[in-house]
């Protein structure tokens, strides 16, 4: 049964550029927990009811691809922390709408509280949904999000 129900939803948490050391980055902004410590516990959480994995990358192009790679592998959906090309980046608002995956835009911050630029999104348009200024508990709750927008893969 575990594996039949694993098949039916896989969702991958995406993040962006210097999203790969959280812990340590900034921890006045971003707190002291690590990724793979926030990771863990998502796996324990999951593990039972659905397919979790985890990418992460500084480039942009490498984002797009993975979008790309997610849409030919039929993943059910992403939650996604684009970091900075949150706000500038045309291209991966362009996959996310091209590969028309559900997905819900995540920051630990709460980007409202920041400076202008940060309080504008470019992939928000393309996402089911923003959760921002929760801390590390967003990746959960962007899962949370995500489970009752997805039909099973087909
Ligand atoms: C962030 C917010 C972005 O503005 C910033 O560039 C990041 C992290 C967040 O999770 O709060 O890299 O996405």
């Amino acid at each position: 049964m575990d594996t039949v129900s694993k098949e039916l939803m896989w969702i991958e948490i995406i993040n962006g550029p210097n999203l790969a050391r959280l812990g340590l980055r900034e921890p006045a902004i971003y707190g002291r927990e690590t990724m793979e410590d926030c990771l863990e516990r998502l796996h324990t959480a999951y593990d039972e009811r659905l397919r979790l994995t985890y990418f992460q990358s500084h480039h942009e192009g490498s984002l797009i691809e993975r979008l790309y790679e997610l849409q030919d592998q039929h993943v059910s959906g992403i939650v996604l922390n684009a970091g900075a090309y949150t706000h500038t980046s045309l291209a991966l608002a362009d996959a996310l709408r091209a590969t028309e995956l559900p997905a819900i835009e995540v920051h630990l911050s709460q980007v409202y509280q920041r400076e202008p630029i940060r309080q504008s999104s470019l992939i928000a348009p393309a996402c089911r949904g923003v959760i921002t200024g929760l801390g590390m508990d967003v990746y959960r709750l962007g899962i949370e999000a995500l489970i009752p927008l997805l039909s099973p893969r087909a």
